[in-house]
């Protein structure tokens, strides 16, 4: 099964089951609490609050999401990523747990063929409830079944909807580290593939949990875990949705992907990244020292920083869009139609940062090999302010090489520029 049979095999899967399959909202939200779509049920909020009526009380989607959470890890592990989609149904006041557990279960080991001794699950510590329905109404061994913390529990934010979950974990077995389940087990060896949330608190600004109207139903399941898992690959990377990718991040890096481990981060990296750039760009996004086009500008540039550490002097950006466009167009043909557009604003955003990277780059290395622990903070400024490096970007190649950065020195030395540039526009005045 492939990523497209997939997608139609889970929102078919639930349109059969009384769901409305609903098309990807952006990933730029209506919702001002968060600055990107992070997860299916964002576009979903208002009904979930009871501040706007469905016109549907059940419904499905394949929802485009990003997240930099942990951009820091991507890259440097096979199971991480900042864009993905995500596989969902939800349920505005209609059916519950029950419900949600048993076709979940029955989605996965039936239509998707997974083995159940291969399947583990989680619930919140108090909610015996879906403990319950596991053991009773689905069978599974009560062994199985671990109870966790503040891992099962799911908000969007410091704000809003919010639940105990029940997590839906797949053993990959002994190669993938120790075993006793997702709670201690290993994290490579437990893959968590669906998230199921009793969506049935709001958390208030002062962090009340108020029960919402309804008893609501939001699930989540990453597209590509679930088809690592069904394709029985061993990497997000290897499934059919990313190797055409892989192969334009090898093209650009001239480098084989698995003939060396600091080149197959910087291959993952370009996989990743390249599909997050172009989602976000066709989606509006575009660069700039702020907001969502700070974070869009931080990933394009992460990926430059790893292409150049690898000596290539080329583009990288026209490679890897087209690839992602390839693979993705068939189920997102608005990439199709933006192609233009995403390529000229992305090759001028690294055109931009690569007439000053070189420099930027041997100071920042001169740095790294100084025999401090610290990377000063007058100089990430320099970096960040002459050379065009997020100081994230800085941080994070500082600590690979075992050093901390001076965030205080750069803080100061961003708000001495700041009153210098408040005291000149004084005299102009
Ligand atoms: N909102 C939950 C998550 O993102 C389930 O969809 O994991």
């Amino acid at each position: 099964m492939d990523a497209q049979r997939l997608r139609q095999a889970f929102t078919g899967f639930f349109a059969d089951r009384g769901h409305t399959v609903v098309p990807s909202a952006g990933l730029v939200p209506q919702d001002k609490s968060v600055l990107f779509t992070i997860a299916g049920m964002v576009p979903f909020k208002p009904y979930f609050l009871g501040d706007e009526l469905p016109a549907y009380r059940r419904a499905t989607s394949i929802q485009k999401c990003f997240r930099t959470l942990d951009i820091e890890i991507v890259g440097t592990t096979k199971r991480h990523e900042t864009f993905f989609e995500m596989l969902g149904n939800f349920s505005f006041g209609d059916y519950f747990k029950e419900e949600a557990i048993a076709w979940s279960w029955e989605l996965l080991t039936g239509l998707l063929g997974m083995d159940p001794s291969r399947l583990w699950v989680t619930v919140h510590e108090s909610d015996s409830e879906a403990e319950a329905i596991w053991v009773d109404r689905v069978g599974v061994d009560p062994r199985r079944i671990q109870r966790m913390g503040e891992d099962n529990f799911w908000s969007m934010g410091d704000t809003g909807p919010c639940g105990p979950c029940s997590e839906i974990y797949f053993d990959r077995g002994d190669a993938y580290g120790a075993p006793g389940g997702p709670a201690s087990g290993g994290q490579e060896r437990y893959v968590e593939v669906w998230n199921l949330v009793f969506m049935q608190y709001n958390r208030t600004k002062s962090g009340e949990l108020q029960d919402l109207p309804q008893r609501n139903i939001d699930t989540g399941a990453g597209l590509e875990r679930m088809l690592m898992v069904v394709e029985g690959v061993d990497s997000l990377f290897a499934t059919d949705l990313f190797t055409p990718v892989i192969g334009a991040a090898e093209r650009a890096l001239s480098r084989r992907y698995g003939d060396d481990a600091e080149a197959d981060v910087a291959i993952r990296i370009l996989a990743d990244h390249g599909r997050a750039m172009t989602f976000l760009v066709s989606d509006g996004v575009l660069p700039a020292n702020e907001g969502r086009g700070y974070v869009l500008r931080r990933i394009i540039r992460r990926a430059v920083v790893r292409a150049h550490q690898l000596g290539v002097e080329g583009l990288i950006s026209p490679g890897l869009v087209e690839a992602v466009i390839d693979v993705m167009g068939v189920a997102y043909p608005a990439l199709i139609r933006d192609r233009d557009m995403v390529m000229e604003v992305l090759e001028a955003e690294e055109g931009r940062f690569s007439r000053t990277l070189r420099t930027g780059s041997a100071l920042l290395e001169e740095e790294l090999h100084s025999p401090r622990s610290t990377v000063q903070g007058d100089l990430a400024f320099r970096l960040h302010d002459t050379y065009g490096f997020p100081i994230e970007l800085t941080q994070e190649l500082a600590r690979s090489r075992g050093k901390e950065l001076d965030m205080a020195g750069f803080d100061r030395a961003m708000a001495l520029q700041r009153s210098g540039e408040a005291v000149q526009n004084l005299l102009h005045q």
